[in-house]
């Protein structure tokens, strides 16, 4: 799984003078079961979250309120995504480098995730997880 692998996906809005609407369901709207949401938010301006990459979970972020850019880097290619809109959000597949940067003020990220919080997950060291996806494309 690469960076050619991420992918915009756009929701369904249901437009009302009352105020829009959003949804999202497991399987069909984004391609997996969703076990965990979680969501980052009051982000001092300039701060980096993420960071890491998953060996096997999936996620799909979207951007609630305001704006940040997702950094996409699967050891050989680096892309940039905005997020800025609540009706799309980025999936991301397991195995793909990310770090959320420049958040605006009052940005709200969440993100939807395929399985429980588990630690051993995460490959955290960057250079480490270049070095394993490189000699498992070997
Ligand atoms: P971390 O993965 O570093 O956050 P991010 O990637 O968004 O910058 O997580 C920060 C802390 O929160 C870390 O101690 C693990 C904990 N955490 C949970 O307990 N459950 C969760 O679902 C997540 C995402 C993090």
């Amino acid at each position: 799984m690469g960076v050619s692998d991420c992918r915009i996906i756009n929701l369904n809005k249901i437009a009302d003078p009352r105020g829009n609407l959003t949804f999202i369901e497991s399987n069909r709207h984004i391609p997996f079961e969703i076990k965990r949401v979680y969501y980052l938010y009051d982000v001092p301006g300039g701060e980096t979250r993420g960071g890491h990459a998953h060996k096997d979970l999936q996620q799909f972020i979207v951007a609630m309120s305001g704006s940040f850019d997702v950094i996409l880097d699967d050891g050989y290619v680096r892309k940039a995504v905005t997020l800025n809109r609540s009706y799309f959000g980025l999936y991301l597949p397991r195995m793909v480098w990310r770090e959320l940067v420049n958040f605006s003020s009052g940005a709200v990220c969440m993100v939807l995730a395929s399985d429980f919080y588990d630690e051993n997950d995460y490959y955290r060291d960057y250079e480490e997880f270049v070095k394993i996806v490189r000699s498992l494309a070997v």
